[in-house]
């Protein structure tokens, strides 16, 4: 089955997103209007929340339960093989959270994307914000990458960055940091779907004519 479609000459893109628990990343690619199509979700764990948002999109839904596997290989077979069934241009990983392995990232090179909640390369990894808050940093926030084999460390797309806040606890800076992912991950695969980003000789992702802002994030304030 073909599960790209042609529109006046154009092929619109087809992605698949992969998941493992709520889903709100998804959901925001799904209402983001965005110029490809989203042919599957697949979730590694049965009762994700996000599969049943998947649903109500309309959207085709796959379970592939690492738990069936008696090791990363042969889970990462099983998901490859339902994610080619799909023919996909693209991989989003949203809120994925399981470890890929090398052969995986390979086939799939440059085809995957993921977000993760912090400034990479710091705080790869799990309990980015609790981390974070550890470490009195001011400035945290998020980051829309390309997938390599070193894990959380490939070519950034956009990051967002917030304030730390003195009361802030791992929940309420979760809380502020989601809401940018929300924000920047529809515009990194709009920007994938749309041919405005590349990746240079030295693995750097390089914008097609867009703006670079000027403004700065202080945090605390100045007076
Ligand atoms: C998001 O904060 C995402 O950045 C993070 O999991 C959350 C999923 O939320 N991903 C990782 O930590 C990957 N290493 P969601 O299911 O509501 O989109």
């Amino acid at each position: 089955m073909n599960h790209k479609l042609e529109l006046a000459n154009v092929t619109v893109k087809s992605i698949v997103i992969l998941i493992s628990g709520h889903g709100s990343n998804m959901r925001a690619l799904l209402e983001a209007d965005l110029p490809c199509r989203v042919a599957a979700v697949i979730s590694n764990q049965a009762d994700a929340p996000g599969l049943e948002i998947a649903k109500q999109h309309g959207i085709s839904t796959r379970i592939v339960a690492h738990l069936n596997h008696p090791d990363r290989e042969s889970f990462d077979s099983e998901l490859a093989l339902c994610i080619d069934s799909y023919q996909p241009d693209l991989i989003v990983l949203a809120g994925f959270m399981r470890i890929l392995t090398a052969q995986f990232v390979t086939r799939y090179q440059n085809k995957l994307i993921n977000i993760h909640p912090s400034l990479l390369p710091a705080y790869s990894g799990l309990h980015t914000h609790a981390r974070a808050l550890q470490d009195g940093v001011k400035i945290h926030g998020c980051t829309v990458h390309f997938v390599t084999s070193d894990i959380d460390q490939g070519p950034i797309i956009i990051q967002a960055a917030v304030s730390v806040h003195m009361d802030d606890t791992p929940a309420t800076l979760a809380a502020r940091v989601l809401q940018q992912e929300h924000r920047i991950f529809p515009q990194a695969i709009r920007w994938f779907c749309n041919g405005d980003i590349s990746l240079s000789a030295g693995g750097k992702v390089l914008m097609k004519g867009l703006e670079q802002p000027g403004s700065a994030l202080i945090s605390p304030e100045m007076e």
